[in-house]
């Protein structure tokens, strides 16, 4: 076997989306840090997010970080720690402003100021009406906030090893020692030996068939943990995002409810007012409650034309919005509409041939978001039980990251201000750490098991299709384990992912090479796919009540007595074991949720 090459940095931050970046720049104000990523980090997944980046400026109306911090506990159906709320809410400002002074070409109000516009479940805590506070950069806002930090740790000197595939992590008793790594370009595996260790993959919207989420988000950094003893938690609260392009998934932005877009059946109703979902916030409730609505009218056969989807209509003929120009309210209009979300505009004329100026855009649920992860305090340290010890040295941040702040459920815009607020104060205690703590030595063999797991899937000989298990895995979780789920169906999931798990020893691929070998890889991403799977349907099978994401037609009800608690799965041999730890009250009481 060749020999391995080995790197040494205080630290290694495994994913070059937003939280990665953040961290990256914070921890290599002192520390030398390198960051790993199985993409060009341009094309991580921060990119996709569109509609804004949640702060509580109040550039235009008045608005608080406390308004923000109670939107973010209602939405999250009260499981989130108010405490991280708290911190989220508050830092959410100045780390906007900082992103600005950055760089980042946010648009502008008529006065100056970054633009904000409204979004699901963000409110005017008096009126219970929505409030403006979604920062953004037309529909781009993630793409901007890429480019920016990117930019930035170019300028900063920060190491970056692209097209890294990150397959295991180094730890030893309750110390961590880097990762292992292969360089997709020739096959080699690497170990980077480090101080301190981050994660910030991102998310596993690929256990889905129809998901908003790139193919690359397939679970690598949770599976990895989970194989080296740190359980996941919250891994049941799964968020399907009410408006993915039908059939295709690909995000059409709650900004264009923002901007006065609205949701139509196939009766012509705006079926969030008229049938009861959300009688006062219409089709700003949040996503759980909008997503569950569009499932029903579906189901009660009032889809358009019957089909699986609705219509998110912005035409300027149904929406009643205006905006400001040279000092007049203007009613919306094509200029508006291309200013504001040019990418909306593009992907459906692209991919639907429908221009939403003039015609509605056919839309459906899409796996969105992971609200569980990998357990961490507010300073991105991970936790690896029910008192909260941490593992001195390891890290993650960002949608990869249960702090927890979205709970049971996201509010929209609060997954940039999650990756930027929480990989900056990451960023920040890695830095500290690293000043302190010893390069302890790698062990023996530290990448023998990762490329003995490798060879295996090289030489097997199985006749099982990588494609063909993805294929059966994706269809049972959206049959089994989606929107709503029972008993039932998530025990035929279970026992289907079981199956599927066993057929994963005989999976065989096409490609036996080493440069540039994606098949290879792609059914190593699959083992992790599956395992989180497994995860999340155990840790839903285990929960006996509906709160946020996670809606049981079984146990239609929210029952806090005995379940306002965060799940912890650790993986047990062959199997899983639950653990439960006490969600973190403050000021806002548990109540039904009503929009
Ligand atoms: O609808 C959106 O633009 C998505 C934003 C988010 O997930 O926060």
């Amino acid at each position: 076997m060749a020999e391995i090459k080995v790197h040494q940095f205080d630290a290694v931050i495994v994913g070059a989306g937003g939280a990665g970046l953040m961290a990256a720049l914070y921890a290599g104000k002192s520390a030398n840090v390198a960051v790993l990523s199985k993409l060009y980090p341009t094309r991580s997944h921060t990119g996709a997010a569109q509609g804004g980046v949640g702060a509580a400026l109040g550039n235009i109306e008045e608005d608080s970080w406390e308004w923000h911090a109670y939107d973010t506990v209602k939405g999250s159906d009260y499981l989130a720690d108010q405490d991280a709320v708290d911190v989220l809410c508050q830092e959410a400002i100045n780390t906007v402003i900082e992103l600005e002074h950055m760089g980042l070409p946010f648009d502008r109000f008529p006065n100056g100021k970054i633009s904000q516009r409204r979004f699901g479940g963000h409110t005017n805590k008096d009126t219970g009406k929505p409030v403006t506070r979604a920062c953004h950069a037309a529909d781009r806002t993630g793409h901007m906030i890429l480019q920016t930090l990117y930019q930035q740790c170019i300028k900063n000197d920060v190491n970056f090893f692209d097209e890294f595939h990150v397959v295991d992590l180094i730890r030893v008793d309750e110390t961590v020692r880097g990762v292992v790594a292969i360089e997709m370009a020739t096959g080699e595996f690497h170990v980077f030996h480090s101080k301190a260790v981050m994660f910030a993959t991102g998310g596993w919207g690929r256990v889905w068939e129809v998901t908003s989420n790139a193919h690359s988000l397939t679970g690598d950094g949770p599976a990895i943990c989970l194989r080296r003893g740190i359980p996941l938690q919250d891994m049941e609260f799964f968020q399907f995002h009410p408006t993915g392009i039908y059939k295709l998934g690909i995000l059409i932005t709650e900004g264009v409810r923002g901007e006065g877009g609205v949701l139509i059946n196939g009766e012509g109703e705006r079926f969030m007012e008229v049938r009861g979902y959300a009688p006062n916030i219409k089709d700003l409730a949040s996503r759980d409650v909008v997503s569950r609505a569009i499932y029903l009218e579906v189901k009660a056969g009032r889809g358009i034309n019957g089909q699986k989807y609705v219509h998110l209509d912005v035409t300027p003929e149904v929406v009643n919005h205006y905006y400001e120009k040279d000092g007049e309210d203007r009613r919306i209009d094509r200029a508006y509409i291309e200013a504001k979300l040019p990418d909306i505009a593009d992907f459906t004329r692209t991919y639907l041939g429908v221009d939403p100026v003039t015609e509605p855009m056919p839309v459906q649920p899409t796996a969105h978001y992971g609200m569980g992860g990998i357990p961490t305090d507010v300073n991105g340290r991970v936790l690896i039980d029910a008192n909260k010890t941490f593992l001195p040295g390891l890290y993650a941040a960002g949608e990869v990251a249960c702090v927890s702040v979205h709970g049971a459920n996201r509010l929209g815009t609060n997954s940039l201000t999650d990756l930027v607020v929480f990989g900056k104060l990451a960023g920040k205690d890695m830095a500290t750490y690293c000043e302190s703590a010893e390069m302890l030595p790698l062990p023996d063999g530290a990448a023998a098991e990762v490329i003995a797991e490798f060879e295996r899937i090289r030489q097997s000989k199985g006749g099982v299709s990588p494609t063909d298990l993805r294929k059966r895995m994706q269809e049972t979780m959206t049959e089994n384990v989606s929107v709503f789920r029972t008993e039932e169906t998530m025990k035929a999931a279970l026992d289907e992912l079981k199956e599927l798990r066993a057929q994963y020893q005989s999976v065989e691929i096409q490609d036996k090479g080493k440069t540039f070998n994606t098949d290879i890889l792609e059914a190593w991403e699959l083992g992790c796919l599956l395992e989180i799977a497994e995860v999340t349907a155990v840790s839903a099978y285990t929960r006996p009540e509906s709160r946020g994401a996670h809606a049981r037609d079984d146990f239609p009800k929210r029952n806090d007595v005995d379940w306002l608690k965060h799940t912890l799965c650790h993986r047990d041999g062959d199997g899983y074991r639950l653990d439960y730890k006490p969600v973190t009250l403050g000021r806002y009481e548990p109540k039904e949720r009503v929009y």
